[in-house]
């Protein structure tokens, strides 16, 4: 996958970009990020990448030149039909599903959105999504940007260890996950739940599930309407409902 990220503020990636799994994924070329610098395609000497908005009001907006023409440029060295995605507190949700879909592209484009908006022809006539990581306002796209990536790099064939992973991730069956447990057995007093330690993968398997299941009662319900679950599973959630006793591990 490439994915091209324009920004007024390319340094605020070389973190992220540099550690972990995101390097990782790049050293092994699982895919290539490409930051551009929305001002080098002014043209003025003061490299003018914003400007007041017409009709007065507070802050300055994103002007649309650069933006096209950054866009242009990185359209001519990629593929044809590509996300050309806005991060903004407007748009739709971002969620696992959206980096399950963004995942099947081989090239993204990132643009991210800074002061008090982007004129309105790039939303009309450029971009062909709008994503927003959560309702609340950043100082700026960037961090959405990261966000987006990240989500989405990693579920990329390969990038993680094992081809198993991501399938186990919170949300990813509807779920959150359940509790992990590493050595030692006992932690001040604190006991591993003996099904993890009794080598039996079934009743393993089964508890996990139920203890995603509790969780996602107890803490995110909202989540269990859209889960697909079997009906004994249906079954379990309503008697889990019905009788709050039921406990979460540990
Ligand atoms: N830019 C500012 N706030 C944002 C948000 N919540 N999501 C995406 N981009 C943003």
């Amino acid at each position: 996958m490439r994915i091209d990220i324009l920004t007024l503020f390319p340094d605020m990636f070389r973190g992220p970009f540099s550690t972990g799994i995101l390097q990782r994924a790049t050293q092994n070329k699982l895919v290539c990020i490409n930051i551009h610098n929305i001002r080098d395609y002014t043209h003025d000497k003061h490299h003018t990448a914003d400007d007041y908005p017409y009709g007065g009001g507070a802050g300055m907006v994103l002007k649309p030149e650069p933006i096209f023409e950054t866009v242009e440029t990185i359209k001519k060295e990629g593929a044809e039909a590509l996300p050309i995605i806005l991060l903004t507190p407007q748009g739709r949700l971002f969620s696992q599903a959206v980096a399950q879909e963004l995942s099947r592209y081989s090239q993204l484009i990132l643009i991210c959105g800074h002061y008090e908006g982007v004129d309105e022809r790039v939303r009309q006539h450029l971009v062909t999504d709008e994503i927003s990581i959560g309702d609340y306002v950043l100082s700026g796209g960037e961090l959405a940007a990261m966000v987006v990536a990240d989500a989405v790099v990693r579920l990329l064939p390969g990038v993680l260890g094992s081809a198993a992973s991501p399938l186990d991730d919170s949300h990813t069956s509807g779920l959150l996950e359940y509790p992990q447990y590493t050595r030692p057995a006992e932690f001040r007093g604190w006991s591993v739940p003996e099904v993890l330690l009794s080598g039996n993968h079934a009743q393993i398997a089964k508890w996990r599930h139920e203890q995603a299941i509790l969780r996602t009662l107890k803490r995110r319900p909202e989540l269990l309407d859209k889960a697909s679950l079997s009906s004994g599973e249906r079954r379990l959630v309503d008697n889990l409902s019905t009788h709050p006793a039921a406990k979460e591990s540990p």
